[in-house]
C-alpha cells in the first residue's frame, strides 16, 4: 500500500507551478458529450479522477487521447452508450454530470446513483429537480436514475442551495434545449464561469455564469475548439497554507488573485502577507507570527469548504483559540481525529470545531480520510516533530498531481513509498 512520508521541520523556499483546476476539467470533459466535433482540452491535470472519467467516456465509445502534456483530444461523434458503466460511475461522483449533456443530446440516459462519500451523503435532488423542470421524465429504481425527454424545453429553475454540481448539470442540459432557461440561486464558483466560458467558446449562449442568475438560450449545434481551463485555486490555496504553516516565503505560479480572494483574505487576517507579482503569480510571505481566526465555510464567494481541512492544520499550531464552522458538507471533520493523533487540541460540537493552538505537533501514522483531509495531513507533517506516515493516499492523488514532487521542489523532506 503506497504511503507518503513527511519528515517535519524544513522551511520552504522558491516557487511552485500549480496545475489546472480538477473541478473545471471534470465538467468540461463531460460537456464534450454535447458536441460531436473535435475538441482539445489543454494541459488537463492527469489526476486519478480525470483518468477514471476519460475511461468512462471511452467505455461509451468516445475517442479521447492524451496527445502530450495533458492535451486531451476528444471526439464524441461515435458515442452510443446510454446505460453507463456503474463500476466507473461509482468510482467517481462527478461522473453523474454526464446526465445533463446526455439528456440534452440524446434525450435519454440511465446512470447508477452516484452514492455518498466520506464527507457527506451527496444527494442529487437538485439535479433531478432541474431536469424535471426542463421536461424530462425521471425514474429512480434499483439504484439507477433513468431520464427521458423528446427534447428538453427551457424553463426557470430555482436552486434551494447553490449546488455546484446541480448548476453544472442543469447548465449543460440547457445548452441544446429549446428556448430560454434561467437558473436562479446558481453556484458562483470560478469553475462554473470556466464551464460556461468553454461552452460559449463552442457556440453556446450563456450569460451570467459566476453570478447567482444564469440565462441560457438553447442552440442547435456547437463547433469544435481548443480550450485551456483555469488554474486550480484549491491547489494554490493549499500551497499558500504550506507557506504559512512552515513560516516560509514562496512564489506560486498559477494563483488567480480573484479566484483565491476568500482564502487570501482569511490568511491575511491570520498574519500572512501577499505580493501580486504578475498575472496569476503570487508571492506568499508566511514568516510573520500567526493569529487565530474564525472561519465559516460557505458557497463562493464565501470561504471554500475545500480549504477547510488545510486551514485547520494551520490553526492547530497557531497560538490561541480558533473556530471553524463547516456549513457546506455534513461530515467534513474526519481530519480532526488524525490531527489530534498528532497532538492537536480540537473539539467538535456539531458542525463547529474549536481549535486551541499547540506549540508543536508530533509525527505519527495518519490516514488521508478524504481528498482535502489528505492535503491537511501533508501540511501538518511539514511542521510536526519527526516522521509522519500518511496512508490511503489514493484520496490525495484524486485531486493533486505529483504532490510530493511539488513540495520537494520547495524544499520539503517528503517522499512516496510503496509498502
Ligand atoms: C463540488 O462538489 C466539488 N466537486 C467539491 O470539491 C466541492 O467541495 C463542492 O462542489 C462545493 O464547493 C467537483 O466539482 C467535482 P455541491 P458538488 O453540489 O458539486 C448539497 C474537492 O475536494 N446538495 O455544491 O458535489 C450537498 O449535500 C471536492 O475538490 C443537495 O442538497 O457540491 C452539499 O451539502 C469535494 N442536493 C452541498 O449541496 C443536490 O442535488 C454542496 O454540494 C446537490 C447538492
Amino acid at each position: 500500500m503506497e504511503k507518503i512520508i513527511v519528515e517535519g521541520g524544513n522551511k520552504l523556499k522558491g516557487e511552485v507551478n500549480v496545475s489546472l483546476a480538477k473541478n473545471s476539467v471534470l465538467p468540461i470533459i463531460v460537456a464534450s458529450i454535447l458536441n460531436p466535433n473535435n475538441i482539445v482540452i489543454e494541459n488537463a491535470p492527469m489526476l486519478e479522477d480525470v483518468i477514471v472519467l476519460t475511461d468512462l467516456l471511452k467505455s461509451m465509445n468516445c475517442k479521447i487521447e492524451n496527445i502530450g502534456e495533458g492535451n486531451l483530444e476528444i471526439n464524441t461523434s461515435s458515442l452510443n452508450e446510454i446505460n453507463l458503466n456503474s463500476e466507473l460511475i461509482r468510482k467517481m461522483r462527478a461522473s453523474f454530470l454526464i446526465m445533463g449533456p446526455m439528456l440534452s443530446r440524446f434525450g435519454r440516459c440511465r446512470i447508477s446513483m452516484p452514492g455518498g462519500c466520506n464527507i457527506g451523503s451527496r444527494p442529487i435532488d437538485l439535479h433531478l429537480k432541474g431536469f424535471k423542470l426542463l421536461g424530462a421524465e425521471i425514474e429512480t429504481e434499483h439504484g439507477y436514475v433513468e431520464a427521458k425527454a423528446k427534447r428538453l424545453k427551457g424553463n426557470r429553475i430555482y436552486l434551494d442551495f447553490p449546488s455546484v454540481g446541480a448548476t453544472e448539470n442543469i447548465l449543460m442540459a440547457a445548452v441544446l434545449a429549446e428556448g430560454t432557461t434561467i437558473i436562479e440561486n446558481a453556484a458562483e464558483e470560478p469553475e462554473i464561469w470556466d464551464l460556461a466560458n468553454f461552452l460559449n467558446s463552442m457556440g453556446a449562449k450563456i450569460q451570467g455564469a459566476g453570478v447567482g442568475k444564469i440565462t441560457i438560450e438553447g442552440v442547435d449545434s456547437l463547433k469544435g475548439i481548443s480550450y485551456k481551463p483555469i488554474y486550480d485555486r484549491v491547489e494554490a490555496g493549499t500551497f499558500m497554507v504550506a507557506a504559512a504553516i512552515t513560516n516560509s516565503k514562496i512564489t506560486i505560479n498559477g494563483a488567480n488573485e480573484e479566484h483565491l480572494r476568500p482564502t487570501i483574505e482569511k490568511l491575511k487576517e491570520c498574519g500572512v502577507k501577499f505580493e501580486i507579482r504578475g498575472k496569476d503569480i503570487i508571492t506568499v510571505d508566511g514568516t510573520k507570527l500567526k493569529s487565530p481566526v474564525d472561519i465559516k465555510t460557505l458557497p463562493y464567494p464565501g470561504f471554500p469548504t475545500d480549504m477547510q481541512p488545510q486551514m485547520m492544520a494551520l490553526l492547530s499550531v497557531t497560538k490561541g483559540s480558533s473556530i471553524i464552522t463547516e456549513t457546506v458538507f455534513e461530515n467534513r471533520f474526519m481530519h480532526v481525529a488524525e490531527l489530534v493523533r498528532m497532538g492537536a487540541n480540537i473539539k467538535i460540537d456539531g458542525r463547529t470545531a474549536i481549535i486551541e493552538g499547540v506549540n508543536s505537533l508530533t509525527g505519527c501514522d495518519v490516514k488521508a480520510t478524504d481528498l482535502r483531509a489528505g492535503a491537511a495531513m501533508i501540511l501538518s507533517g511539514l511542521v510536526a516533530q519527526g516522521r509522519t506516515e500518511i496512508s490511503d493516499i489514493y484520496h490525495i492523488d484524486r485531486g493533486y498531481v505529483n504532490i510530493e514532487e511539488k513540495f520537494r521542489g520547495l524544499g520539503a523532506n517528503i517522499y512516496r513509498v510503496d509498502k
